[in-house]
């Protein structure tokens, strides 16, 4: 049995990343899974310019940021 391949993403803004997870996805034939945070990012919490903001202290905090939905069957993989 060939090996399972899971392309998991998470795209915050621009829909950039989720075009190439779609991408590789298609050519290796992977499963896709979207990373979703349980709390929604704003405009400024994804302001990696601005140390202050959310993703920037989750970054530096190494923070484990809940997020939803779960991958069916991941032992399986
Ligand atoms: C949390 C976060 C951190 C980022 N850090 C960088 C970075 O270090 N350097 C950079 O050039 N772009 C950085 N970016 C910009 C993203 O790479 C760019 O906006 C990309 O298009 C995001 O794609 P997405 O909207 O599909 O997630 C960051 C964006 C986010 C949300």
């Amino acid at each position: 049995m060939g090996d399972k391949i899971l392309v998991a993403y998470f795209s915050a803004e621009t829909g950039r990343t989720r075009k190439a997870a779609e991408g590789i996805a298609k050519l290796t034939g992977g499963d896709i899974f979207e990373i979703k945070p349980v709390e929604e990012y704003t405009k400024s919490d994804i302001n990696w310019k601005n140390p202050f903001s959310r993703c920037n202290k989750e970054k530096i905090g190494k923070k484990d940021v809940p997020v939803s939905g779960k991958i069916e069957n991941f032992g399986s993989l």
